[in-house]
C-alpha cells in the first residue's frame, strides 16, 4: 500500500523523532493533509473530543516550549500541534490523542518532514498562553518542520528498539528466562 508517494510500511518503520529543523514554513496544503490525518483517527466510542491548536507564531511556539521540560527545540519547529482532549469526554484520552499524534507524524514523515512529541509539564501555563478552556487537558504537543541538514560529525541521536522476540508473546505470556 502506498500513501502520498511513500510506502506506508516505510513511512512507519523509518520514522524517527527528530528535533532539529530548517527555518522554513510548511505549506498550507501539507499542513492540511497532516490535520486531516489526525481528524480521521478513531476515538473511544467515537466521542471525538480531541482538538488541536496549530501554533506557528514564534511567540506561540516559545510559550509551548516553556510548558515542557524537554521541548526547547519546539522554538525552531515550523509548527507545534497542541493536542487537547476534553477531561470528561475521552474514554481512553491518552490512546485517542496518541492515535491522532501518530497519524500526524507518519504523514509528516511521508511528506519529508521531521517531527517529535513533547510532553507538557505545566498544562495551566499552556492553557493560559493559548486561551484553551480549563476543561481541556493538554498533555502532549507534536513539533514538525523540515529536517535540518546535520553534519556527519554530529549525527542525530536515535534509540534502538528491543528485539521483536523480547516484546511479542504469542497466544499467552510465556516465561522467557
Ligand atoms: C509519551 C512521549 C513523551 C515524549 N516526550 C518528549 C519530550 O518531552 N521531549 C522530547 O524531546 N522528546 C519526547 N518524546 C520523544 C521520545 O524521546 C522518543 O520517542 C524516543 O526517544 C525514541 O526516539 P527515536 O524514534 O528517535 O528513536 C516523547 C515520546 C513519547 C512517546
Amino acid at each position: 500500500m502506498r500513501i502520498l508517494g511513500m510506502d506506508a510500511y516505510k513511512a512507519v518503520i523509518e520514522k524517527r523523532d527528530k528535533r532539529q529543523f530548517e527555518d522554513r514554513p510548511i505549506s498550507e496544503e501539507v499542513l492540511l493533509k497532516i490535520l486531516q490525518a489526525t481528524r480521521m483517527a478513531g476515538s473511544g466510542k467515537n466521542r471525538q473530543t480531541g482538538r488541536i491548536v496549530v501554533v506557528e507564531s514564534q511567540e506561540g511556539r516559545d510559550s509551548v516550549a516553556g510548558s515542557g521540560d524537554f521541548g526547547d527545540w519546539i522554538k525552531e519547529a515550523a509548527v507545534a500541534l497542541v493536542f487537547a482532549i476534553h477531561s470528561d469526554g475521552g474514554l481512553r484520552p491518552d490512546f485517542d490523542i496518541g492515535r491522532m499524534a501518530q497519524n500526524a507524524m507518519i504523514i509528516a514523515n511521508a511528506e519529508g518532514l521531521s517531527s517529535c512529541p513533547m510532553t507538557v509539564y505545566r498544562q495551566q501555563e499552556l492553557r493560559d498562553a493559548l486561551s484553551i478552556p480549563d476543561e481541556y487537558d493538554v498533555p502532549m504537543v507534536v513539533g514538525i518542520g523540515f529536517p535540518a541538514v546535520i553534519s556527519d560529525s554530529k549525527p542525530p541521536r536515535s534509540h534502538p528498539r528491543i528485539p521483536i522476540e523480547d516484546m511479542v508473546y504469542r497466544e499467552t505470556w510465556q516465561d522467557k528466562t
